[in-house]
């Protein structure tokens, strides 16, 4: 069984953040989701999410290609994160793309071509304004 992880905030979910998980999930045999938690995307992003992180832990666990998810809490246990899930490959939207690098001594890293013109951002900014 080889494993796949990939971590997002997944906040006020949309098609970009479905189309990387499927891409994602085809790499292996189980998709594992760390979602991150409330107070690590207010630390990374500056705001707090629309929707709290037991809401979305529990609509990306909902989907069809995830396996498992689990709540990420601090950027700095990547490597604990991907060692403990036994992951294979980390997959990331090509947002990240060079920074997971040094992962590449224990799984193989994977960036995707993000969807384009769509995000939560700009999903909050339309609803709005
Ligand atoms: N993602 C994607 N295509 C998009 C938006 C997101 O492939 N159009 C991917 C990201 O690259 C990341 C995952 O979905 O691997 C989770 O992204 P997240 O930051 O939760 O979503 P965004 O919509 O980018 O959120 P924000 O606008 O708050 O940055």
């Amino acid at each position: 069984m080889s494993t796949v992880l990939t971590f997002g905030t997944f906040d006020v979910f949309h098609v970009g953040h479905l189309r990387i998980l499927e891409r994602a999930a085809e790499l292996g045999d189980r998709l594992v989701v760390g979602v991150s938690s409330d107070a690590l995307n207010v630390s990374k992003k500056g705001r707090a999410p629309v929707f709290c992180q037991d809401e979305r832990l529990r609509l990306v666990a909902a989907l069809r290609c995830v396996d498992e998810v689990f709540l990420e809490e601090s950027l700095e246990l990547k490597r604990h994160y991907l060692q403990h899930h036994g992951a294979k490959v980390l997959a990331m939207g090509d947002d990240w793309k060079g920074r997971f690098d040094e992962f590449n001594d224990i799984c193989r890293v994977v960036y995707f071509e993000r969807t384009p013109a769509i995000s939560t951002t700009a999903i909050i900014e339309k609803i709005r304004f």
